[in-house]
């Protein structure tokens, strides 16, 4: 039996912050899932009290991986697109690691979901392009090519139509927008024409929230690249931020 590779995946998104130790050898959940609500464009102190009351849930001192709804270069946060704009410029991993008394790899939400299901999911061994979408509060992407990854890629704010393509198919468009499935599946259908004229990938991947029902929406969707929907669901960003504290260089600087 192989000794458990554990370390913590923290996964921030627009409505709660999920928290779990994970076993690294199996991309498996090896402690509870604890989640608690994200501040509403709260301050970056609220946000990192927040994180501390999760993570201080998991036992144990392993390092933690945190992955967030930012460019992030060097560790430290270039965008803030669905949060409070004082987080730009702000180190994230150098905070959250005095906060937690923790080492913390940061890494961009959507790269983080795209590394789980590389390693352990829907593309686990997919040579090729491959391009996986997070469909939750904004569109997050992760692009890979023969399984490297182009880190932070920000296809969600592409404009598609004369219109940024998060605003047209993320999850909460379709909640906000009141938009039937039908027609969510349009304006999702609109975003991967583009994003196939653009990438040709030869699998994509779709992530986040919305796609724990791929039954209401799958079978709407028209690509020509291969299509199917992560095998860790809304797990995967958890996950991936745990096997951040592996596969990323250090960005504590
Ligand atoms: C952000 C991305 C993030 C995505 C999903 C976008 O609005 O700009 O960095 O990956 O939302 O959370």
């Amino acid at each position: 039996m192989t000794t458990p590779h554990l370390a913590v995946g923290i996964d921030v998104g627009g409505s709660s912050i999920k928290c779990a130790l994970i076993d690294l050898n199996t991309g498996t959940f090896a402690s509870e899932r604890f989640s608690t609500p994200t501040p509403a464009q709260g301050s970056t102190d609220s946000l990192l009290a927040a994180l501390k009351t999760v993570a201080s849930k998991v036992p144990g001192d392993h390092p933690v991986g945190l992955a967030f709804p930012s460019v992030i270069r060097d560790g430290i946060l270039r965008t803030a697109a669905n949060l409070n704009k004082a987080w730009i410029g702000k180190s994230l991993a150098v905070l959250a690691s005095k906060h937690l008394g923790r080492p913390v790899i940061a890494i961009n939400d959507a790269d983080a979901a795209g590394l789980a299901e590389l390693r352990y999911g829907a593309a686990r061994a997919v040579q090729g392009t491959v391009l996986l979408l997070t469909l939750g509060t904004g569109i997050g992407s992760a692009l890979f090519v023969d399984g490297r990854l182009v880190p932070n890629t920000e296809f969600g704010h592409l404009q598609v139509a004369g219109r940024e393509a998060e605003l047209r198919a993320s999850g909460r468009a379709r909640v906000d927008q009141n938009l039937s499935w039908d027609a969510w599946a349009d304006q999702l259908n609109l975003v991967l024409k583009e994003m196939q004229g653009l990438l040709w990938p030869d699998l994509i991947v779709l992530c986040g929230g919305i796609t724990e029902e791929p039954e209401k929406f799958l079978d709407k969707l028209h690509c020509d690249a291969r299509l199917c929907v992560g095998t860790m669901r809304s797990e995967a960003g958890i996950i991936g931020a745990a096997l951040a504290t592996m596969v990323v260089s250090s960005n504590r600087a």
